[in-house]
């Protein structure tokens, strides 16, 4: 995820951009950019770093303001965030300038066919590969901006959201979309081109939201033209009131950071396996993996590494790569493995996994490791962090920035990306059957549907929450694949609403907790159709019979635990092995309900930290 900002019009742009790229911060800060035009001379100024950084640099640099302007707040996907991948870019002849926020998944390809025909390129992205490929389509077939980004755009698979402009003409912008968002606010001779409304709300409260699939021409004086991309129909901008205030439109409209990043899940997963996960054809493409499978195949186990959330996505990771690729798998909690001599060699492999790509223990136990010469694999979210350098080789999650403390997209993304691997894995050991691959990745792909499913019983889950806000303790529990979104669950619920809670194998119960079960007591299940749904079944009896209040996590449909539970919270059907990327939901949602009601501080919870850099 990026923003990108631009401005045409009559005010200096300047301002306009800079503003507007501290408002999408939200939306990345590794790196930020900026291209001011006053129609002969061009200046761009970018530089990792938040968008102060840029500021200082440009206060110090600054000779050139002009009236068009596009600016960029970077979170890296293709090259690390470095003064050189960071956007504007341009094309080889220095007069088409570009920022994009997406994915060009072709990249590769299309930059072999440019280097061919000439091209060189300075940075590692995507990006710098589509202005270039913009620019030999329009010389080649010699026709205007407008027309090359379409046909560029025809070629491209991937995402984006793109705002372009040529030094040859200083009226016009062209903009276009397909997955990320772009809005044009409309004034008096003037447009904003932004990926949400608030870098232009105290200018303008008149929007157009592009489609995807759709591109505009945008020029002064002119006004702004919108057509589909692939078949050229001509769109009636459709030109709307805004109603939001600024932070609301910062939130995507949602009242916090965590709800509107639990809600990102479905296009979070999706950004995730693109371009990895190519289902029809059975194949998993994953350059981290591909390039180091022996070191996989070959490995006597395989130890993860990870605190929190990442080490609850740590916990799916080992069953479903035993379960599948039948690898021997430890789970260990980083600050531990780091001081307690763990027996780790060259024939072992280490996944670290850590959204931030910056949590100290996590770092301390990957240096540990090489240390004793083992393979150490990273999955971070965050490009170009401390633990994705670190590592020797890794995936990124592709989440996007995670602003709210508590981890909700950061986790469902790392159990697909690790889900993905395990597959990987299975198939390349002859682990797994051709036809429960195929359907593996048939329905990793169905996911985010339903996880958007998943959703849906926000209002239902709201009403839940109500009942059970005053707990002061709750228990979750969950076997096989769900005993760590049972931790998971336990972890969001005191983490933002100071409730005290504990996850456990639903199993264990009988081993002391249940001691603790009385009709004061909220006890959520997780019992999906899949596994051990009967023995969890009968887990809950032994809740019911002491009067503790049952809360069911169940699969669509399910008759059983409805008649013994209090509340029921359905989820769609799934294979068992990925269960957790949608059980993990409705207890997303719980907390998060619980805490607003309580009035907690939901985005950042007392004596926490978004990332852990002390021991
Ligand atoms: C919980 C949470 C923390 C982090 C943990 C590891 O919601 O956010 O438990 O998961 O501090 O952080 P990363 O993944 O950045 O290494």
């Amino acid at each position: 995820m990026c923003g990108i900002v631009g401005y045409i019009g009559h005010r200096k742009a300047y301002p306009i951009i800079l503003e507007g790229l501290k408002r999408l911060e939200y939306r990345g800060y590794d790196s930020a950019g900026i291209a001011l035009f006053d129609g002969k001379n061009l200046k761009i100024s970018k530089t990792k770093g938040k968008v102060a950084d840029l500021q200082k640099k440009l206060e110090a640099e600054i000779t050139t303001t002009g009236n068009l302007g596009i600016g960029h707040t970077r979170w890296a996907t293709h090259g690390i965030p470095n003064d050189v991948n960071s956007h504007p870019h341009c094309s080889n002849s220095g007069d088409l300038v570009i920022i994009h926020n997406g994915i060009i998944e072709n990249y590769a390809a299309l930059k072999k066919e440019l280097t061919k025909r000439g091209y060189t390129f300075k940075s590692d992205t995507d990006t710098e590969v589509l202005i270039n490929l913009i620019e030999d389509i329009k010389l080649k077939e010699n026709i205007k901006l407008g027309k090359a980004v379409q046909i560029a755009l025809n070629q491209v698979v991937g995402a984006y959201a793109i705002a372009v402009f040529d030094r040859n003409k200083p009226d016009e912008i062209v903009i276009a979309r397909l997955g990320s968002p772009l809005a044009i606010g409309v004034g008096e001779d003037e447009f904003f081109i932004a990926s949400d409304a608030s870098p232009f709300i105290e200018y303008t409260k008149n929007a157009i939201y592009l489609e995807d699939e759709e591109m505009a021409i945008v020029r002064i004086k002119k006004g702004v033209k919108i057509r589909k991309i692939k078949d050229d129909t001509v769109v009636a901008p459709y030109v709307q009131e805004l109603q939001m205030n600024l932070e609301q439109i910062e939130k995507g409209g949602y009242e916090h950071f965590m709800l509107k990043e639990i809600h990102e899940q479905p296009d979070a997963i999706r950004d995730t396996y693109r371009g990895r996960l190519l289902a029809k054809e059975g194949i998993i493409k994953m350059s981290g993996i591909d390039d180091n499978i022996e070191k996989f195949t070959n490995a006597d186990k395989i130890t993860i590494v990870a605190c929190g959330t990442s080490w609850h996505a740590g916990l799916v990771a080992e069953y479903i790569f035993e379960d599948l690729a039948r690898i021997p798998v430890e789970v260990e909690y980083a600050s531990e493995f780091r001081y307690r001599n763990p027996v780790i060699t060259n024939k072992d492999v280490v996944i670290a996994i850590s959204q931030s790509g910056e949590t100290a223990d996590t770092l301390a136990a990957i240096k540990l490791a090489k240390q004793n010469g083992a393979f150490v694999f990273g999955v971070c979210n965050v490009v170009g962090s401390s633990i994705a350098r670190e590592t020797h080789a890794g995936a990124y999650t592709h989440a996007g920035p995670e602003i709210g403390v508590a981890s909700t997209k950061a986790f469902t993304t790392q159990i697909t990306v690790l889900t993905l691997i395990a597959l990987k894995l299975a198939k390349v050991k002859g682990k797994i059957s051709n036809s429960n691959y195929h359907y593996h990745l048939q329905e990793l792909e169905l996911i985010p549907e339903k996880v958007q499913k998943a959703l849906q019983s926000d209002q239902h889950i709201q009403n839940v929450a109500k009942t059970y806000k005053d707990a002061k303790n709750c228990l979750y529990l969950g076997r096989g694949y769900n005993f760590p979104v049972a931790l998971e669950g336990a972890l969001k619920l005191k983490e933002i609403s100071y409730i005290h809670a504990e996850g456990y194998p639903a199993a264990e119960m009988k081993h002391g907790p249940i001691a603790l079960i009385d009709e004061q007591m909220p006890v959520f299940v997780i019992a999906t159709n899949k596994g051990h749904y009967e023995k969890v079944v009968s887990n809950i009896e032994e809740i019911k019979s002491r009067a503790g209040k049952i809360i069911g996590i169940v699969t669509e449909g399910d008759a059983n635990v409805k008649n013994l539970a209090d509340h029921i919270i359905e989820v769609p059907e799934t294979l068992e092995s990925l269960t957790p990327l949608l059980t993990t939901i409705p207890l997303q949602l719980l907390s998060y309900h619980i805490a607003v009601m309580l009035n907690k501080n939901v985005d950042q919870p007392r004596n926490l930290a978004k990332s852990v850099t002390v021991e």
